[in-house]
């Protein structure tokens, strides 16, 4: 099937997200475009927890997941002027995430997905959120930088960077992945998430430090690279969130550091800022080295940026920089498909759809722990 329009799913965390992708071979090159994109963000919930309640999660997932479908054949109604109904007759097939992720959210997306394909006799494609995530770089714009070359060509090295998961993935043709790399303890994402705790800034973590950086010196603190230098491509970022929980108490000379900062006015702002630009910086410099170095020993020809902490500006300029300087492709999604949505999951469908590889639906399941192959 070359011309389809795929319905996309997604629950693995906290976004309830449905998206319509109308995907085209136009001389034998795929082209993505998205009819609609619906993200029933539940950050509010989560934020006064300072982290995702499962429990909160898939309980929210099931409040929004009607009225998140309801929008997403609206706003494609309204662009294809059609009925909600012919909205939903011109979709070819459904495409879902399976896992990883949490398995009370999974399982509502899951057999949302399953119901609809009984009811309306569509196909339906299950997918990883990895890859998910891999091919939110084929969907919408690409680089605007000129000098930057912004092709996609295999062999592909994609440095998915999320909440969850640091991988470095291989991908010598589309839809086949070998990890390289990955992270032995935290996740890039999680160590942003813990650090922004201990800096007292709301949930999530990641963008709220790149917001306080911009004015902090990433040179005021030597944190520690882990791994960096060594003879693999794996990560490790929990002694990172420790050293700067130590230097938090060290400064403070408190036990605690929740009060660190609240207390020491001005000081207390600029000593965050120093502390969380030295630690963006910590975590950038490993992940750029480690991908460098493995785009050197697989020689690709496209380095690749994915997931919600390659929505980080620093991250994505450093990466295309090396890129550029290594002579190959470099490609980052537009940041509002970096983090968690449904697009991507319906574009990653679109390929599969590509090779007719549909599965029943009495076959998909949710797997919490579902591994990138
Ligand atoms: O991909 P994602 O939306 O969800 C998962 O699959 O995990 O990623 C969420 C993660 C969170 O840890 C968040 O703090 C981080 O991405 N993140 C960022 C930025 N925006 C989101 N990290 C650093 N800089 C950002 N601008
Ligand atoms: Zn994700």
């Amino acid at each position: 099937m070359e011309n389809i329009k795929i319905l996309g799913i997604e629950t693995s965390c906290d976004e309830t997200a449905i998206a319509i992708v109308e995907g085209k071979l136009i001389t034998g090159k795929p082209k993505l475009t998205i009819l609609s994109n619906i993200i029933s963000s539940q950050i509010d919930l989560h934020a006064k927890y300072g982290g995702v309640v499962p429990e909160v999660a898939s309980r929210a997932h099931m409040e929004n997941i009607v009225p998140a479908m309801k929008a997403a054949l609206k706003s494609h109604e309204l662009k294809a002027r059609s009925s909600k109904l012919l909205a939903l007759s011109q979709i070819d097939a459904i495409a879902v995430t399976c896992g990883p992720g949490l398995i009370g959210s999974l399982l509502v997306g899951v057999n949302f997905a399953k119901a609809l394909a009984y009811a309306t006799a569509k196909p339906i494609i299950p997918i990883n959120h990895l890859e998910g995530h891999i091919y939110a770089n084929f969907v919408g714009e690409k680089s605007k930088v000129k000098s930057q070359k912004s092709k996609i060509e295999f062999p592909v090295l994609c440095l998915i960077v999320s909440g969850g998961h640091t991988s470095l993935v291989l991908m010598k043709k589309h839809l086949k992945y070998q990890v390289v790399g990955e992270t032995w303890d935290d996740a890039a994402g999680e160590a942003f998430d813990k650090v922004g705790k201990l800096l007292e800034l709301p949930y999530p973590g990641g963008p709220n430090i790149e917001k306080v950086a911009k004015s902090g010196n990433p040179k005021s603190f030597k944190f520690p690279r882990a791994l960096m230098g060594k003879n693999n491509f794996n990560f490790s970022f929990s002694g990172l969130k420790t050293a700067v929980l130590y230097e938090i108490r060290n400064i403070s000379k408190l036990k605690a550091p929740a009060t660190a900062f609240a207390s020491a006015g001005r000081q207390g702002l600029k000593l965050k800022a120093d502390i969380a630009a030295s630690f963006q910086e910590a975590v950038i410099d490993v992940l750029v080295e480690k991908t460098m170095s493995a785009a050197r020993k697989y020689q690709v020809k496209t380095i690749m940026l994915a997931g919600g902490v390659a929505a980080n500006q620093n991250l994505k300029d450093r990466l295309r920089a090396q890129s550029s300087g290594f002579g190959v492709n470099f490609a980052v999604p537009p940041a509002k498909l970096c983090t968690d949505n449904a697009a991507m999951i319906a574009a990653t469908g679109y390929f599969y759809g590509l090779k007719n590889d549909f599965t029943p639906w009495q076959k998909i399941n949710a797997d919490a722990n579902l591994k990138l192959k």
